[in-house]
């Protein structure tokens, strides 16, 4: 992802697909054309990109040139088009093909249509790489289309967003929903998981999505899904992952405007977590670290035999449970940690300290997110 000015993107097409396209677009006007030398004229600015490559992988004689019109403003289509550099070549009777990175509302089309109508060309052709049919008002034909893409506003390969992106070799879409931090939360039992998670949601303002607390609420609550999960865990079965995850998905949904989660207790497995990355992607967002208090297991021992003393916990007083419990954890996280580390997501923090000092070690982390 990018930011560019107050926004981001998201990588859209990349230059791979771009050259393909390009390569296709050059092979199908020189077998139009024929012998005919034809005119190439690139619409600056944007189209400087696409008109280079193009004319290098056009495969016969040809002449190339620009005129310069503008239109944008921001990421709004405008009618007023200006011409900033006009022709310059005489072109009776010449075949002309108009090279566009992009045609949006065609407004910038009908402008070079009305340049067009008293030069006397022999025959004026559109080809433009990108196109946005749900955009396009006008009906002027467009002969050469690279490829058509929503009505959602791109940036790189000669396009830009108030004069940035330009440069870019990919082309990037702009992401509709605000940037998010989505943190996995997790720590062993007595790692203090808990009490971090409280802080941080009021700190960063997300929204703590603790599944414990989400399977309990919708089996109280009798809801669809809460039925479901009840009805495995009455015959003593785990709850299928499918089931958990809808019910995760019904939760982040529930919260479409958060500016982040924290997910705690999920993922519990690769393919949670890969249903993770899928709905962060719907939302054209992502998981942007796995943070893992870590603490040695003799201090986890001693902090929940304290913790058994006073909360009255059955698990919280055997110290043989706690161990196992920890086991457990560290069974369960190793494949999370392999695939967060695996896309440099993992990020280990010191639980040992102060809460105050393990909140700071937590934000420093997030803070470089
Ligand atoms: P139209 O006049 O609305 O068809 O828009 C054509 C011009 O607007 C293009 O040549 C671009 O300069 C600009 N434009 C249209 N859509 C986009 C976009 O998604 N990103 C960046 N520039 C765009
Ligand atoms: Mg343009």
């Amino acid at each position: 992802m990018i930011k560019l000015h107050d926004k981001y993107f998201k990588p859209f097409i990349s230059e791979q697909e771009i050259s393909d396209t390009v390569s296709r677009m050059a092979a199908e006007v020189a077998n139009d054309l024929g012998d005919e030398v034809p005119v190439f004229i690139g619409i600056l600015n944007g189209s400087f990109m696409f008109v280079s490559d193009f004319v290098k992988k056009y495969p016969k004689p040809c002449e190339v040139t620009f005129i310069k019109l503008a239109s944008y403003e921001g990421v709004k289509s405008t009618e007023d088009i200006q011409r900033l550099i006009g022709l310059t070549q005489d072109l009776t009777n010449r075949t002309v093909v108009i090279l566009e990175d992009i045609i949006d509302s065609g407004n910038t089309l009908h402008e070079v249509h009305r340049i067009f109508k008293n030069e006397n060309v022999k025959q004026l052709l559109i080809a433009t790489l990108f196109y946005k049919p749900n955009a396009y008002k006008k009906d002027f034909k467009l002969h050469y289309v690279g490829i058509e893409i929503p009505n959602k506003f791109i940036v790189g390969y000669g396009l830009d967003y108030d004069g940035l992106g330009r440069d870019l070799p990919a082309v990037y879409q702009i992401k509709t929903t605000q940037h998010m931090t989505n943190l996995v939360l997790f720590g062993p039992p007595g790692a203090g998981k808990g009490t971090q998670a409280n802080f941080l949601k009021e700190k960063y303002n997300l929204v703590h999505i603790s599944t414990g607390d989400v399977f309990r609420f919708n089996m109280k609550n009798g809801t669809a899904l809460g039925n479901l999960a009840q009805s495995y865990i009455d015959k003593g079965d785990l709850v299928p992952d499918q089931v958990t995850i809808d019910m995760l998905e019904a939760e982040v949904e529930k919260n479409a405007d958060a500016q982040g989660f924290i997910f705690d207790g999920f993922p519990r497995n690769e393919f949670q977590a890969k249903a993770l990355d899928r709905i962060m992607d719907s939302k054209d967002s992502k998981v942007n670290a796995m943070i893992a208090l870590e603490v040695e297991d003799e201090v986890l021992v001693k902090r929940l035999l304290e913790r058994g003393k006073t909360s009255g916990r059955k698990d919280d007083s055997d110290e043989n449970i706690i161990r196992n419990r920890i086991a457990v954890y560290y069974d369960e996280t190793a494949i999370l940690k392999d695939y967060y580390s695996g896309q440099d997501k993992y990020f280990g923090v010191d639980g040992f300290g102060s809460i105050e000092d393990i909140t700071g070690r937590l934000c420093e982390v997030i803070d470089k997110l």
